[in-house]
């Protein structure tokens, strides 16, 4: 009994403590990934950036069609089982355990997020002061404040950083 105890408020703390830093773990449908994918329109070879990569499965679809990525998690669990799930893509795609709103991120030709509203306009700002661009995002669900959409998709926008 006392195991099953700790493993509850291991779950709770390991799922609970990220809505301090960014969104809970809430997974994009598996089949809008590859809407969110072809709207960024990365070639083989490109690289992507995930900040909250959740359980990798964007990732995933990711490394099938060629393209290089970084995810950045901060619940080592969904770290570690991504890290699994992506074993067989590992040359392509890379899990890092941090806080994305600490990292440096590299330059990249692509970033997907599905944050929450209230981020979004720190997340344009780290885009914006960063060496990352020109590069593209893609945002579910929540929209950058006072930017311009290039494309829009059933909740998902394509913006443009030049
Ligand atoms: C709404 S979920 C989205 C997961 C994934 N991007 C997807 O679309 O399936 C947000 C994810 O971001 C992670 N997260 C929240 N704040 C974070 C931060 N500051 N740094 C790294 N990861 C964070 C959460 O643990 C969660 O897995």
């Amino acid at each position: 009994m006392l195991i099953i105890w700790a493993i509850v408020i291991a779950l709770i703390l390991f799922f609970g403590f990220t809505v301090l830093f960014g969104a809970p773990f809430l997974p994009t449908l598996q089949n809008r990934t590859n809407d969110a994918l072809d709207m960024l329109d990365l070639k083989p070879g490109e690289l992507l950036l995930e900040l909250g990569s959740g359980d990798g499965r964007l990732l995933a679809e990711a490394a099938k069609r060629g393209i290089k990525s970084i995810g950045y998690e901060l619940n080592p669990l969904l770290v570690w089982y991504s890290r699994l799930r992506l074993w067989r893509y590992r040359k392509l795609a890379k899990v890092k355990l941090s806080n994305y709103w600490y990292v440096d991120l590299p330059k990249a030709q692509g970033i997907y997020v599905f944050l929450l509203q209230p981020y979004m306009q720190k997340l344009d700002k780290k885009i914006t002061h960063s060496k990352m661009t020109p590069v593209k995002l893609v945002s579910f669900a929540f929209v950058i404040p006072n930017k311009k959409p290039a494309k829009e998709n059933n909740g998902m926008r394509l913006y443009l950083y030049k």
